[in-house]
């Protein structure tokens, strides 16, 4: 059996969380999605009413929020003082907001700490987002940067949200672009490849091949 950590970062789009997931499943390892953190927070600070340019309002709502979220790869409740959110934050609302929060270095301060203690000494775990393996889990196991083609990003998102319009796609794809180059250009952890990372380019791929491929990576580091 695996034993270890797979940390997969990237830009948004590539279907990281659902490979994740499934790499999770394959492997019998526990699973994080710190991105669902991040968003976790962001509804906390939408319902804060704190101004997206209010450092200080942005980290007192993130510290008083109780974030709630497991590492079992089937399930996926995300909850803010108990109240669950695991849809709410899937949408347009908190996906506009949750860049300027998590670039906030007292928020993601709390988050690295709340991700470090929920991976714990877990035997076999996946963590995703665009941090882990530069900063939270720096002596991981196997770290994948997982990318794709901007088109290819825009295209899976929208087929995931069943948009067909040519002027939804293009607006997703805008969307796609600013988030990622806001989470890249940040100065407190910007996305990028960790050094010992290997790059995984899912352009032309299908969702099963970058599965097996990561699962396979994982298998002969472990
Ligand atoms: O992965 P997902 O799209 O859910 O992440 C939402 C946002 O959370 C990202 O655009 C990024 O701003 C932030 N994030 C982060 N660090 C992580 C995971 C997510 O800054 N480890």
């Amino acid at each position: 059996a695996f034993s270890g950590a797979v940390t997969l970062d990237g830009p948004s789009g590539t279907g990281k969380s659902s490979v994740a997931r499934a790499v999770a499943l394959e492997l019998g390892a526990a699973y994080l999605d710190t991105g669902a953190m991040y968003r976790a927070a962001t509804v906390a600070v939408l319902d804060a009413g704190v101004d997206l340019d209010d450092a200080d309002g942005i980290t007192r709502a993130v510290t008083e929020a109780v974030i709630g979220i497991g590492t079992d790869a089937a399930t996926e409740q995300v909850t803010v003082d108990d109240v669950d959110v695991t849809d709410r934050i899937r949408g347009s609302e908190v996906t506009r907001a949750v860049s300027p929060v998590s670039a906030v270095p007292a928020v993601r301060r709390l988050l690295v700490d709340a991700q470090r203690s929920l991976v714990g000494d877990a035997v076999a775990v996946v963590v995703e987002g665009r941090d882990i393996g530069t900063v939270v889990l720096p002596d991981a196991t196997l770290k994948v940067y997982l990318t794709a083609e901007p088109e290819a990003r825009a295209e899976r998102r929208a087929a995931q949200l069943g948009v067909t319009d040519p002027a939804k796609i293009a607006a997703i794809a805008a969307d796609l672009r600013r988030r990622d180059t806001y989470d890249s250009t940040r100065t407190d952890s910007p996305l990028r490849p960790a050094t010992d990372a290997v790059t995984v380019d899912s352009t032309h791929w299908e969702r099963h091949q970058t599965i097996a491929a990561i699962v396979g990576l994982a298998r002969e580091r472990a």
